[in-house]
């Protein structure tokens, strides 16, 4: 696992937008997995600002989502689809038919897990899925206790992870209960995953993932276990690990032909 800390939250959009950048250079027809919430958010703008400039193109590119609230009404704002569609794709030029996401809607749902799971395999897997991280060590929606192994299923969202996404919704009773989630096996097949946190609220399950034993009691700690993984933290969110000067030196002396 690599450990990248920069400064501050605005850091990390360039940072790992130069990632992305890099495999779609040498692959166009990359399959990205990509992430809702705040913490993509920077890695999306600065993306949307070198699409701009002329600097990336997604023409080519397929995308899947990481995980999906099931009850929302389709097209609802806070959809991870939708949210994912208006925070990036409608920004670039990403077809939104390549942009694959589970059928939440479907009457049999697992079924419908069973179909996200062979689309990927179908796109040929996922090249670089960009991850957040809860405050109690989740990632996607793969709760604390998930299977270090699990696939993408609909599982139900613990109390605290329903009042953090409580401040999305106009009231917290309108955050749904179940959700659909790629596992964590699933996010462990793709080729590169890439983590991005900030603020001091992530500082524990930061500490918990990077330097913890791995357990489903802290979902992301299987990153560990994951052999192309890259952290990219701020200050704040990096406040509780141990070994924070050898993450810095590694990073400032890793070798230019190395990239992340
Ligand atoms: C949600 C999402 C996760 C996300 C996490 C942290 O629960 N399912 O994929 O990583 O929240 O979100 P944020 O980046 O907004 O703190």
């Amino acid at each position: 696992m690599d450990v990248v800390i920069v400064e501050s939250p605005a850091d990390i959009g360039p940072l790992v937008a130069s990632m992305v950048i890099g495999l779609l250079e040498r692959r166009p027809g990359s399959v990205l997995g990509l992430a809702a919430g705040d913490s993509p958010v920077p890695v999306y703008e600065s993306l949307i600002e070198a699409h701009r400039r002329g600097e990336v193109s997604f023409a080519e590119a397929s995308a899947v989502t990481l995980d999906e609230y099931v009850g929302l009404p389709p097209g609802h704002p806070q959809s991870y689809r939708q949210v994912i569609i208006d925070d990036f794709v409608s920004h670039v030029d990403l077809p939104v038919s390549s942009l694959h996401t589970p059928d939440v809607h479907a009457a049999d749902l697992s079924a419908a897990c069973v179909e996200f799971e062979a689309q990927i395999g179908r796109l040929g897997g996922v090249d670089l899925q960009l991850l957040g991280i809860g405050a109690n060590g989740h990632i996607g929606f793969n709760e604390p206790s998930s299977s270090l192994a699990s696939r993408t299923r609909i599982t139900t969202l613990h109390p605290r992870t329903r009042g953090d996404n409580a401040r999305f919704f106009t009231s917290a009773a309108e955050v749904p209960y179940h959700v659909v989630t790629q596992g964590v096996g699933t996010v462990l097949d793709a080729r590169h995953a890439v983590l991005v946190a900030s603020g001091e609220h992530k500082r524990q399950a930061v500490a918990a993932m990077v330097e913890g034993p791995v357990t489903a009691f802290v979902p992301a700690s299987a990153l560990q276990l994951h052999p192309h993984a890259t952290v990219v933290i701020d200050e704040a969110s990096a406040a509780g690990l141990q070994l924070t000067e050898c993450y810095r030196f590694a990073h400032e002396h890793r070798p230019r032909w190395c990239q992340y």
